[in-house]
């Protein structure tokens, strides 16, 4: 992580976190008013700096009262301020939502002929630019190229989403949810920009829990919110690596630059699994696979019996995916995590079972929450044991699942490269 400004020391010294959101002049101008939302309903300080453009989409007034500060375009207004200065030498982020072509072309040359692109000479603090453009002006060479320069002097360039443009075509281009770049910059706060040390691997996570369909309507499931497994997606795509996220039923947005395949049962979790692991150099299991699924499944609801009676539903084990694809490595050096939720009882404790759960499942790293109290599922936080096959413990003490799916992917990168 590079020395940056941080919500951190922000929050210790009692201030608020200072973020620049710079707008750009693209449709997705409307969603940047949620992103701007959720950032002063959590406690960050927002200025609010749209380019003429972007006031076409979305007027001053709106922003001015939902970030309860003046706002303005150009830099000749309040010039006694020296707003084209003082803004960015005092933020603590700039996250640009959404970044148009003509910004990024302005952005990687320096030009500066409005309150935003000053703004951005002068931020030293870390840089987000959340890019919305039509497929063709995004792959567009010079805008290719702009990215790639921008991206090398330390801004965090987020991909676009894949999906409905403005018009009927669909295709890579679109603004990724605004939940999804609150996300992204909180984590930039707390931790920085991240060192692109995954760049070139090709990383596999699997996220929630999977469900076994008795009928049309009915299902035996578990409670897994997927909230770990995106958090991981999200630390190792900021990372630099290439992330394919395997998802059992959640519900939240795709994170950005993150290729998402749905699943619903065991059986398709498994068979996306062992696809993806034959590219991978590293797999990650987060989800919760159903352990058993019905013998059958109704075509049709099943109803009630007259006479009061209860159906017996029998049920068959699922294939146990993680011993899987531990036991047959699709590429040597591939470094395979598992979880284990577990709870001490009369015959061992948390730290026996799961070291026997190492050992059984024959992966590298196994992450031990123990959830006693059941206070994991569904929850921003996460502490945890991480256990290696080599026998390495690393404590990870109580904090988000965001902090926790870094040291993972620490633990992952050394063995990576050693
Ligand atoms: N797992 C898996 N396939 C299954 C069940 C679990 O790949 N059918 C993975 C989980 O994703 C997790 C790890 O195995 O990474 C441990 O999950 P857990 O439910 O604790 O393991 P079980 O083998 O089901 O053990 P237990 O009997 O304690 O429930």
């Amino acid at each position: 992580m590079t020395d940056q400004p941080s919500t951190a020391a922000a929050s210790s010294e009692g201030k608020r976190p200072r973020v620049v959101l710079g707008v750009g002049g693209g449709i997705a101008a409307y969603k940047a008013c949620e992103l701007l939302r959720r950032l002063t309903e959590s406690g960050h300080d927002v200025t609010v700096v749209p380019t003429a453009a972007a006031l076409n989409f979305v007027g001053a007034a709106t922003w001015s009262a939902l970030s309860g500060k003046p706002v303005a375009a150009d830099v000749w207004t309040s010039v006694h301020e020296v707003p084209h200065v003082r803004i960015g030498q005092t933020a603590d982020l700039v996250i640009v939502a959404p970044a148009t072509a003509d910004l990024l072309g302005k952005a990687a040359h320096g030009l500066a002929d409005d309150l935003l692109t000053n703004t951005l000479l002068t931020a030293r603090c870390p840089v987000v630019f959340a890019p919305a453009m039509h497929t063709e002006m995004w792959e567009h060479a010079a805008t290719q190229a702009n990215v790639a320069t921008v991206r090398e002097r330390g801004a965090v360039v987020v991909e676009p989403a894949v999906g409905r443009l403005t018009g009927k075509d669909t295709g890579k281009g679109r603004l990724p949810d605004p939940e999804e770049l609150f996300e992204l910059a909180t984590e930039v706060l707390a931790r920085g920009v991240a060192e692109p040390d995954l760049a070139g691997r090709h990383v596999v996570v699997s996220a929630g829990g999977t469900r076994e369909y008795l009928d049309p309507v009915r299902f035996l499931g578990n409670r897994s919110s997927g909230l770990q497994g995106y958090a991981l997606a999200r630390a190792a795509a900021a990372r630099g690596a290439e992330v394919t996220l395997i998802a059992a039923n959640v519900t939240l947005p795709d994170p950005a630059g993150v290729k998402v395949i749905r699943v619903v049962s065991t059986g398709e979790l498994r068979d996306q699994v062992v696809a993806a692991a034959a590219l991978a150099d590293s797999v990650v299991m987060a989800a919760a696979p159903a352990d058993f699924r019905p013998v059958g499944v109704s075509d049709t609801k099943i109803k009630k019996a007259d006479d009061g009676s209860s159906p017996t539903i029998e049920l068959t084990q699922n294939p146990d995916i993680l011993a899987e694809i531990s036991a047959h490595r699709a590429r040597d050096g591939q470094v395979i995590v598992g979880f284990a939720a577990e709870t001490g009882d009369g015959s061992g404790s948390v730290m026996d079972h799961a070291r026997a759960k190492l050992a059984r499942k024959g992966c590298d790293l196994l992450v031990v929450n123990d959830v006693s109290g059941g206070a994991v599922f569904g929850s921003p936080d996460n502490e945890a044991v991480i256990l290696g096959a080599d026998g390495a413990a690393v404590d990870v003490p109580h904090g988000s699942k965001s902090a926790l799916a870094h040291v993972i992917w620490d633990q992952v990168a050394s063995r990576l490269s050693g």
